[in-house]
C-alpha cells in the first residue's frame, strides 16, 4: 500500500456534478467560485496542479446512449460539455489571479490548445493550473480514465478524485447505516469487489502503472489541503 506524503504534482478529478451545486444541471456560480478558491490554495501551497473535469452536469453520454442515440455519438457530445466545463472552470481560476491553461483531447483551437504533452508539462513547470479537456479524444472511455492516463503523462505523484461522500465503502453510505468506510484498499481489490471508485478501464490503467488514488469528500472545507499533505483523508487506493 502506498504511503501517504506530501505530493508534489497531482491531479485533481472533479465530476461534471461537482460543479452543479443545487442546481438540477448546468453550473452554479457559487460552487464554481468556492471550488476555484480551493485549488487556488492548493497552488499557494508550491503545488503542480492539473484538473480533469467530467461533463455529467450537462450531458450524461452513458444514459443518452440508452435512451437509443449512439454511444459513439452520446460520448462525443459529452467531451464537449467537458471543454464548457474547463473553461468555466479557467474563468473563475483566472479572476482569482490563478494562471491556467486548457488543453483540448478534441481540437478547438479558437478556445483553447491542443493537447500536446510537452507543452502541458511546460505550462506546469512555469505554475499554470492545467486543465485538460476533452477526456481523451476517444468514445468509450471516460474522464476517469482520462484522468488516469493525463496523470501518468504529466508524471502526477497522484490522483485525487473528489466526491460527495467521504471516501470509499463497501455499499452506498447514504442508503445503509452500516456501511464500512476503507481507509486504504487495493487497486485489485476495488475492481474484484466492484466497488465503482472509477471505472475499471481507469482503475486498471492505475494498477499496471502503479498511481495511487485518494478519493475524498469534496465537500469537506481544506480536504484536498489535507490529502496532499499526506494526512488520513478519504481512501486511499493503491498498492
Ligand atoms: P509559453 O510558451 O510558456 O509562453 O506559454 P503560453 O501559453 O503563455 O504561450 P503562448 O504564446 O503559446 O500562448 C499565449 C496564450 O494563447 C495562452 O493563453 C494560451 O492558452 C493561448 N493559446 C496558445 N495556443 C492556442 C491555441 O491553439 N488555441 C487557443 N485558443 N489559444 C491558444
Amino acid at each position: 500500500m502506498p504511503q501517504r506524503k506530501k505530493y508534489k504534482r497531482i491531479l485533481l478529478k472533479l465530476s461534471g456534478e461537482a460543479l452543479k451545486g443545487k442546481r438540477e444541471y448546468g453550473i452554479c456560480p457559487e460552487t464554481l467560485d468556492n471550488i476555484a478558491k480551493q485549488v487556488a490554495q492548493v497552488k499557494e501551497m508550491g503545488v503542480d496542479l492539473c484538473l480533469v473535469i467530467g461533463g455529467g452536469n450537462i450531458f450524461r453520454g452513458v444514459s443518452a446512449a440508452t435512451n437509443g442515440m449512439s454511444r459513439s455519438n452520446a460520448d462525443y457530445i459529452g467531451m464537449i460539455a467537458t471543454i464548457m466545463n474547463a473553461i468555466a472552470m479557467q474563468d473563475a481560476l483566472e479572476k482569482i489571479g490563478v494562471h491556467t491553461r486548457v488543453l483540448s483531447a478534441i481540437e478547438v483551437r479558437e478556445i483553447c490548445e491542443p493537447y500536446i504533452r510537452r507543452r502541458a508539462i511546460r505550462h506546469l513547470e512555469k505554475g499554470r493550473v492545467v486543465i485538460f479537456a476533452g477526456g481523451t479524444g476517444n468514445p468509450y472511455f471516460t474522464t476517469d480514465t482520462a484522468a488516469c492516463l493525463r496523470a501518468m503523462e504529466t508524471d502526477c505523484e497522484i490522483i485525487l478524485k473528489a466526491t460527495n461522500v467521504d471516501g470509499v465503502y463497501d455499499k452506498d453510505p447514504k442508503k445503509y447505516k452500516d456501511a464500512k468506510f476503507y481507509k486504504e484498499l487495493s487497486y485489485t481489490e476495488a475492481l474484484q469487489k466492484n466497488l465503482k471508485i472509477m471505472d475499471s478501464t481507469a482503475v486498471s490503467l492505475c494498477r499496471d502503472n502503479e498511481l495511487p488514488i485518494i478519493v475524498f469528500n469534496l465537500n469537506e472545507e481544506g480536504n484536498i489541503k489535507k490529502a496532499i499533505t499526506g494526512q488520513n483523508v478519504g481512501t486511499i487506493v493503491g498498492g
